[in-house]
């Protein structure tokens, strides 16, 4: 079998997790990539043995041994990196999330359409290997028909600052950063249904939180304490077609006792607790029981998803499988959190 020729756009933090999974996978080579700074570049390029490296990704792309590329950029180059690479004939793994806006999200769909190439979203979580456990117990039907998820991300002191900080760089705050990971993950755990309505609110009352001493927290490399333009809240009720509903509260700056992960599904037959750990509800015999699956990571194992998600796009580009995060899922996924944003400026549900 030939090996994927991949080229990797972007070099910063979460390139690493690509890296390392594409090295972890026998039918890839990495032969290209790209950074606004060279020295990034450099330093991947010899960690991972890539023998071209650009600053320009239209360079990158020009080079006609790279088959696929990874998007590792900030999110509002996303649509027109993922644009271009899919016209100059590139499948791609895009990372979360598809870009800014609805119209962005519509062009990158129909530069799919177009092409022939697929687009692979940057959706990790689906592919953590609790939830691939948690699949087979809801593709077998044992939690019956999913009609409500509730997702709560918080932090409360975790503004990473630097182009996070920056809405015209990420698009938001909280929501779009991670709050996309887990409305996508309860949304296609239920079936990805078609979105009616959005109620969202946005709060901006504590800024970063950059005077709090004595307490650590992740800074962007770019962090400037004094620049934040996103939210440092959000809360939001999505209501679907089919009746289901999805309940979401996410933060970077929140008065919370402690950091919280906690996501939950809850359907006719049986229910999941999914963060913090894997755990399965049901009934037998006028019984509640709570199942403990046993395996080696019940909780969110970053690398091993990372790695679950790259081997996923590896096969797709191989043409072994379709993959299971199209781009039509990213485009979906921007329709809904954009509403959320425009629910809380005009204080108004948004109907779909
Ligand atoms: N899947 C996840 O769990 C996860 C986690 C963190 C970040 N992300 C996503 O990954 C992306 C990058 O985040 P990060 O934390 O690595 O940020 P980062 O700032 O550490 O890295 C981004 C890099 O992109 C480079 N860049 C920006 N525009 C570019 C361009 N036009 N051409 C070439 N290089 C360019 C920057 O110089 C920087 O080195 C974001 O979209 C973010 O949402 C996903």
């Amino acid at each position: 079998m030939s090996k994927v020729k991949i080229g990797v756009i972007g070099c910063g933090s979460i390139s690493e997790c690509h890296f390392q999974a594409y090295q972890n996978n026998p039918n890839v080579q990495v032969v290209a990539v790209c950074d606004l700074k060279e020295d990034r570049a450099r330093e991947k390029a010899e960690k991972y043995n890539a023998s071209h490296v650009y600053t320009d990704y239209h360079e990158l792309l020009a080079n006609t041994e790279v088959d696929a590329v990874s998007v590792c950029t900030w999110n509002n180059t996303h649509a027109e990196i993922s644009i271009a690479a899919l016209r100059a004939g590139k499948n791609v793994l895009c990372e979360k999330p598809l870009c800014k806006t609805v119209d962005e999200a519509l062009q990158v769909e129909q530069a799919v359409r177009e092409t022939g190439k697929f687009l692979q979203v940057g959706y990790v979580r689906r592919h953590a290997s609790n939830i691939s456990v948690l699949k087979k117990f809801i593709d077998a039907g044992d939690l019956g028909e999913i009609y409500f998820a509730k997702a709560s991300l918080i932090r409360r002191l975790g503004n990473p600052g630097g182009w996070f900080a920056d809405k015209e760089r990420s698009g938001g705050g909280p929501l779009i950063d991670i709050g996309v990971h887990v409305i996508d993950l309860c949304w296609y755990l239920m079936g990805r249904p078609k979105v009616k309505s959005v109620s969202g609110n946005t709060y901006n009352k504590l800024g970063n939180r950059s005077n709090i001493e004595h307490f650590d927290f992740y800074q962007a490399a770019d962090y400037d304490a004094s620049f934040n333009t996103v939210e440092d809240m959000a809360n939001a009720l999505i209501r679907f077609e089919n009746g289901a509903s999805i309940m979401v509260d996410v933060s970077f700056s929140l008065h919370a006792k402690k950091e919280s992960s906690q996501i939950n599904i809850y359907g006719d037959k049986g229910g999941a607790e999914i963060e913090p750990e894997l755990s399965i509800v049901t009934e037998r015999h006028n019984t509640i029981i709570n199942i403990d699956p046993q395996i080696t990571s019940p909780g969110f194992d970053f690398q091993g998803a990372f790695n679950n998600e790259i081997n996923h796009f590896v096969d797709s580009c191989l043409g072994i499988i379709e993959t299971n995060c199209p781009v039509e899922d990213g485009v979906e996924m921007i329709k809904i959190l954009n509403a959320v944003y425009k629910s809380a400026a005009e204080g108004i549900e948004i109907h779909f």
